[in-house]
Order: C-alpha cells, then structure tokens, then sequence
C-alpha cells in the first residue's frame, strides 16, 4: 500500500503536505516524494526511506508551493529508488499512484507508448506516459482520466497535476481517497489521518468518481463525467482532540464523537456503493490462513473476545484469544499457517508488545489494529489497520474501542469477500451503525435516570450471551475503572454455576439483550434473578421489549441491531452509564485512581 496526499491552497502548502506523509507513513515509507506546480512549471524532491529523509532534502532545497501532491511508498513493482519513487513528471502532467494497475503491460501496446520512455520499473509511470498523451488528445483533463479509467484493470487512486492549471485532479477505484476543504484550501487523501489539522469538512469519493479540486473549490464527476455531489461530513481535528471544548470531561466529548469516529473508520475501508471492503493492500492472504490467533490487554482484549465470535461465525478460520500478559509467557505451540494479530489503542502497552516479539521469533506474520500510528507496536507489525479514533484522552477507552470493532468487523467482511461469501446483509449494516449511535446518544437522559439509580447499590452485574458476553464484560470493566463500583459481568449461561449466589434484594442486574437467536434462552436467566430478588435493567430493541417488559424492571429501547452491528452498538448504552454514574459520585472520570492510559511496564 502507498499514501497519498495532494493540497490545492491560497499560501504555500508544504508544511501541510509534509505533515501529511507522516500521518500517512503506516501505509509505507521505503521512498517518498512531493511535487507542485508554479508559473506553469514543475518541481519535485524524491528519497529514498522514511519521510524524514524527504523533509530534509525540502528544507534544503527550500522548496514551496501553493499547489502540491505527494506519495509515500511501499513497493510493489520495482525496488525502493529514486527512479521507481514518485511522484512521475511527463511533459503536460505528474502523477502520484496509490494501488496495482493489472494490465499495465497491455496498456503499453494499446496506447503505442515507446517504452524508451518508461525509466522506471513501476506500473504507475506508464499511467503518467498515457495520460500525458490522453491531455494532448482530449485537452480537458477530466475528459482524459474518464478515457484512462476505462482502459484500466487493477486498483487506483490517482491525483494528477496538469500544466496550465492550478487545479489538482483525482481518480480512485478500489483504493480509498477522501477529499478535505478548508477555509484557504481544498486537499485529498488516502485516509483522513493524512489531511490538514484545520480541514472543516470531509467528502469520500466512491469508485470512478473524478474530483478537480483548486485552492476554492472542489467539482466531482461521475465515470461519464457528469457534475454530482456528495455527501459531506464534518471533520474532527485531530488538535481538537486535545481540548475538553463544551464537554464536562474528555471521556464524554469521546463518547459523544462515535456517530463520526465510527463512521470514519467504515467509510475508511469500505465502498457502499460497490460493495466491497478494501483494507489497505498486503501480501498478506488473510483467508489461506487455518489460525487467527487475537492479543490485547483490557478493553482491546474484549474487542478480541467479540471478533472471535464473528470470524468463527462469518468465516471458515480458527480463532483463538488471549490476554497478553499471559500468552506472552504461555509454552504454547503456534501451528503452521497462522497469523498473530494485536489490538492495542496506544499501540505500546508492554504485554502486547512482547506477543508482538513472540509471534516474530515463531515466524508467524503480524498484523497490529492500533490507534496511535506511529506507536511502537505499529512500528514493529508487518501489517497495520488504523482505528480512525483520533486521540482518547480518557483512561477508559470508549471511541477507540468501537472503531477497534468497526475494524474488526471490516476485517471478517474482507475474509468473507476473499473467500467470495460476503454476507449482504452485514455489509450494508455496518453503514447505518453511525445513525443508530447517534439514536442512542439523544436517549442521554435516559441512561442518567439509570445511573442515577444505582447510586446506592454496593454491587452491579452484568450479564449478556454471544457477542453480548464479551460486552457484559466491557460494560463492567467501565464501570469498574471510573465508578470504583464492585461490578462483574458474566455469560448469563453461567449464573447458575455460581454467580448467582451472589443475587439478593434489589441487586442490579443490566441486561444486554438485543432481539436475536440468544434471546429466549436470555430471558430464562432474567428469571432466574428475578426469582431471587434482583433487579432487571434491560438493553434491548423493540422486539425484546415486547417479551421483556413483563420482566425488568427498568428498560432502555435501543435501535435494531444484528451479530455483527450489535456489540457496536451496545458500546453506547454501557459507556453512558458508566460515566454518568461517575460523575454523580464524583470521581475522577478521565484520569481514575490507580489506573494508567498506556501501561508499558509488565
Ligand atoms: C490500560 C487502559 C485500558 C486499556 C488497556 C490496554 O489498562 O487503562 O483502558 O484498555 O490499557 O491498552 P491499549 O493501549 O493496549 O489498548
């Protein structure tokens, strides 16, 4: 996988795009290169290795620049050099390349390009060398990407620079680019960590759209080249992650910015309108492998726990979990053919970084779902997918644990569409997910009511079956962590071997209970507490609710979810309870005693 980042603004914009690069370096940094356009002429740096190296040769050079578009590299075809690093400066146009273009071979011969003109071994100069001929015959710019699009087979996103113009120009299929406007400036990206700190709002491009972006606007074209529009979002930024703003504490302001954070992360990964999940590229063949083996220390850990059920479920590969504080000691036996993935969101917790060493000694590839991307374990991975979270300031994780699910999720779609049994219905789920958070979040009251009440109680349960068992331990470790309460969550199948000696009068007990094959054997169990005195907080839709009215004693409707939506989802309720209870006892929400945001001691 390669980045992209490209600016079109009123003043020079090479800080920014140098900034950028960095943000982008997860996705490669074996070379790197920028290039702008003024008074109709071009100018480039290129390096080679990580983008230190390009920044200095910029500083050195004093390059600057108004209009620029950059790339840093992980290579596919041809070593890391400078004559196969981009950006590719023809006569009329440069091009910086994000993806593998199939039938580059063939399009040599279909365009008669004179390979004497190809001074690199990559697949992407011979786009430049084509579109360099296409702007001669078609002398608009949009026009000859739709004509180049058409001949293409592979994966793209591309963003061109064309002389006698200060506009940049840009095209994806198959590999991801979001565009960002700000005040003074239009920029685009192949992932929202690589815009400018003061983009405003966000736009993701869907498969063959063409977008023109100068300093003041931005048009998008469909393949035929028709004018559309697209939704825009708003655009978190990232120093704004830093500040409480209107908030009480950093912990609400981060459960309030999932309906953005999640959706973030799905629309990172993912094309609605094809259909398909496009994790960034690897060699890695994720469905040709017979194990998964999940680490992760905390919350991270139960991210872990919720994605085993998915990946037995959606895909045909063995899913093992641990805690990594132990695995890392275990004696354990890797079996051929597996692969180690870390879920940690500041990507340095001790424990998990030592997994990380162990799969490395064994020879099993990494892979590492991590927020903070230039972490150690980030470093270290073979394979990074980022949660698109931003900065979490609070000790107890809430957004980036549900983008670490969101990833999660994209990643057992990604093996289904592999192994070519994509579930449709889950696809098309996970991009409503953000609607259903934000259905929540305006129910705060409600959630205040319950906390409210349990004020007073000396223990909290929590109890769930399937994907809802990792999530009542969630929701009890969030309690734990800010209230300071006694609380424990358990898999409602297991009250009867012991739990439920501890149920007496008035006992709060929150059910997770989303209406799903779980749910009549779930409401066995509420009797079971019921009988012995305990009182029923239940979660559920609006078909729980019908049946479980009778039996709670308090009850919260939530949106309608599925197996794979719902611990998503029910993120919310457990989070907002947590915190308003803490806050009515008075604790310390963001920073709790004893407790520690980035453990790196064992
Ligand atoms: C600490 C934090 C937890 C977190 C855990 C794992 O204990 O307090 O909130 O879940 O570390 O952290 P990581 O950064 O690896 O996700």
């Amino acid at each position: 996988m390669c980045g992209i980042i490209a600016i079109a603004a009123k003043n020079d914009c090479i800080n920014d795009i140098i900034s950028g690069l960095y943000s982008l370096e997860y996705r490669g940094y074996d070379s790197s290169g920028l290039a702008t356009i003024k008074n109709n002429h071009f100018e480039y740096n290129k390096n080679v290795g990580k983008i230190f190296n390009l920044e200095k040769s910029v500083k050195k050079n004093k390059l600057t620049g108004n209009v620029a578009i950059a790339h840093t590299r992980w290579a596919t075809h041809g070593k890391p050099s400078i004559k196969n690093c981009h950006p590719f400066i023809k006569d009329n146009c440069v091009l910086v390349h994000n993806g593998i273009i199939e039938n580059y071979t063939d399009l040599l011969s279909q365009y008669s390009i004179n390979k004497k003109n190809i001074k690199s071994d990559t697949d992407s100069e011979i786009i430049a060398e084509i579109y360099n001929k296409l702007l001669n015959k078609f002398n608009n710019p949009v026009e000859a990407i739709k004509n180049l699009n058409k001949k293409i087979i592979g994966s793209f996103s591309f963003a061109f620079l064309v002389h006698g113009s200060n506009s940049i120009f840009v095209t994806k299929r198959g590999s991801p680019l979001v565009l960002g406007i700000g005040k003074h400036f239009n920029a685009v990206s192949s992932d929202v960590l690589g815009l400018p700190d003061s983009t405003r709002e966000i736009i993701f491009l869907e498969e063959n759209d063409i977008a023109e972006l100068n300093e003041s606007s931005i048009s998008i074209f469909d393949k035929n080249t028709r004018k559309i529009k697209r939704e825009k979002h708003k655009f978190v930024q990232k120093q704004d992650f830093k500040i409480k703003g209107n908030y009480k504490h950093f912990m609400e302001k981060e459960i309030f910015h999932q309906p953005i954070s999640i959706e973030d992360t799905i629309l990172n990964f993912a094309d609605k309108k094809r259909k398909i999940v496009y994790l960034p590229k690897s060699n890695i063949k994720f469905n040709k492998f017979s194990n998964i083996i999940l680490v992760a220390c905390g919350t991270a850990y139960h991210s872990c726990m919720v994605a085993k059920y998915w990946l037995e479920a959606m895909t045909n590969i063995n899913v093992s979990i641990d805690i990594a504080s132990e695995f890392r000691y275990r004696k354990n036996k890797f079996s051929l053919n597996s692969v180690g993935i870390v879920v940690s969101q500041s990507g340095e917790t001790m424990d998990t970084l030592k997994c990380l060493d162990k799969f490395k000694k064994n020879n099993i590839p990494t892979v590492s779902i991590v927020n903070v991307l230039n972490s150690s374990i980030a470093r270290l991975s073979d394979f990074i997918l980022p949660t698109l979270a931003g900065s979490e300031i609070g000790v107890a994780s809430t957004k980036a644990f549900t983008s670490q699910l969101s990833v999660l999720a994209l990643f057992a779609l990604h093996i289904q569409q592999q192994e070519k049994s994509i579930n449709k219905l889950y696809f098309n789920s996970i991009f409503e997910i953000h609607k259903s958070v934000n259905e929540i979040l305006n129910k705060e009251n409600e959630f205040k009511k319950i906390a409210q009440t349990l004020v007073d109680t000396k223990s909290i349960f929590y109890i769930g079956r399937g994907v809802m068992y990792p999530m009542a331990l969630e929701g009890a470790l969030k309690l734990k962590e800010i209230t300071y309460k006694h609380c424990e969550g358990f898999a409602a199948g297991e009250l009867k071997h012991g739990p439920l000696a501890l149920i007496e009068k008035n006992i709060p007990v929150i059910v997770l209970a989303p209406y799903d094959e779980n749910y009549f054997k779930l409401i066995s169990n509420i009797q079971e507490v019921k009988a012995r005195g305990g009182r029923i907080i239940m979660i559920t839709d609006k078909m729980g609710a019908k049946i479980a009215k009778k039996y709670s004693d308090k009850l919260i409707i939530v949106p309608k979810t599925n197996f794979l939506t719902s611990p998503i989802i029910y993120s919310l309720p457990i989070q907002l309870i947590a915190y308003y209870l803490a806050v009515f006892l008075g604790t310390d929400v963001d920073q709790p005693r004893n407790l520690a945001k980035s453990v790196t001691v064992e």
